[in-house]
């Protein structure tokens, strides 16, 4: 498409929906550029998600916005979790909260605007809302963002190398305290309902256990491993565990409830379940780290500023081609689009025979699952058994 006066510029309504997530501004950068360079088209910036979109808090965005934005954190335009349009907490005149259906008056913003096309870069909650509003009509294309990687129909999400790496090199600095110290350190990291970011960080890291949502665990199998280790003389063990891990007594640990969110349950906590649990089953010194907000912060990877960047620019062409109800996505190295309906038709989570599970239990890494004690003699030694140090 290009501008003519028979044709007024494609008005573009860009929002960041739900947890932020580096490479968020690589996105608005890109698909600025893109869509005012390349097609003539106006950026629209909403503010704070749909929460910004119900008020009519909206921008243009011009190159000059844009400008130095590939390496910042966060989002430009504000993000929320609190925003989904069928439970929105509307405040009322006595200032209580009652959550309410506001998708008319969101629907009347998107008209008063003049938006052509309404552009979500979110995860799995923000995509649900996406594709009800494609349902109602509007045209909308998804970028999908977050750092547990956890949407189907993409091979990855930015923002998860980025925390991927955090979560190493938290790794790297526990590793040398904790074979100071002959101490177990439990790192907890997030990952609500899939195990990537503990799976890819944890073997990063060298971690010599790694429990995750997927992969059930007793503790006699977690203790068993410590105590293994220390009987060999390495006197310390790293376990690096994911926030949505399930507790081997049944469920998650969840920290808040907060039905304003999208999501209402906040999990957080089960790292120190598993700090206190080792502590009293195997009687070694053991403390909990958790990574928490670090690993949505700060800059990007290169790996995700580029990403973020190829998401971006092909939203652009698709909303420049009148596309709809389209998410774009990575399949091999390859950028495509998907139904967004496909996206959040089922979550990613780590299958038990994973490449990554596979290799890291080769390299020794335990996942609480094995029934057998562990025969030194067969298996290999996680990293943080050859350090310096670490015996
Ligand atoms: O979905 C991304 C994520 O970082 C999850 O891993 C985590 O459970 C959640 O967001 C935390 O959300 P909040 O920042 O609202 O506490």
């Amino acid at each position: 498409m290009s501008p003519s006066s028979a044709n007024p510029p494609m008005r573009i309504g860009l929002l960041t929906g739900g947890g932020d997530c580096p490479g968020l501004n690589a996105v608005i950068r890109a698909v600025t550029r893109t869509a005012r360079g390349l097609y003539g088209a106006t950026v629209i910036g909403i503010e704070d998600g749909f929460e910004g979109l119900f008020d009519g808090r909206m921008r243009e965005l011009e190159y000059g916005d844009v400008a130095g934005l590939i390496g910042e954190g966060g989002t430009l335009l504000g993000t929320s979790n609190k925003g989904d349009p069928w439970n929105f907490p509307l405040r009322q005149a006595d200032g209580t909260l009652v959550i309410s259906d506001v998708s008319e008056r969101i629907l009347e913003q998107i008209r008063h605007a003049a938006l052509d096309v309404l552009m979500v870069v979110g995860g799995d909650g923000s995509m649900h809302i996406a594709q009800r509003f494609v349902e109602r009509g509007v045209r909308v294309i998804g970028v999908p963002k977050t750092i547990d990687n956890d949407l189907a129909a993409t091979d990855a999400t930015f923002g998860f190398d980025t925390a991927v790496s955090i979560v190493s090199e938290a790794i790297d600095r526990l590793q040398t305290t904790a074979s100071s110290h002959h101490r177990v350190m439990v790192i907890e990291v997030m990952g609500r309902y899939a195990g990537w970011i503990a799976l890819a960080g944890g073997m990063a890291g060298g971690a010599d256990t790694i429990l995750i949502p997927e992969i059930g665990f007793s503790w006699e199998s977690v203790f068993r491993h410590v105590e293994h280790r220390a009987s060999r003389g390495r006197r310390f063990s790293i376990v690096c565990v994911a926030e949505g891990a399930r507790l081997p007594e049944g469920g998650e640990v969840v920290k808040a409830f907060d039905r304003r969110r999208t999501d209402a349950r906040q999990l957080g906590g089960i790292g120190a379940v598993v700090a206190r649990r080792i502590e009293e089953g195997t009687g070694l010194e053991t403390r909990v780290t958790v990574l928490g907000h670090l690993q949505r912060g700060g800059s990007p990877s290169a790996h995700d500023r580029v990403l973020a960047t190829r998401f971006g620019v092909a939203a652009a062409h698709c909303a420049a081609r009148g596309e709809s109800g389209l998410m774009v996505a990575l399949r091999g190295t390859e950028i495509v689009t998907v139904p967004i309906s496909q996206a959040i038709a089922t979550l990613r989570t780590v299958p038990h025979d994973h490449p990554l599970v596979l290799a890291a239990r080769a390299v020794g890494t335990r996942f609480g699952d094995e029934t057998a004690a562990p025969d030194g003699a067969a298996q290999a030694l996680p990293d943080s058994e050859q350090r310096p140090g670490g015996k």
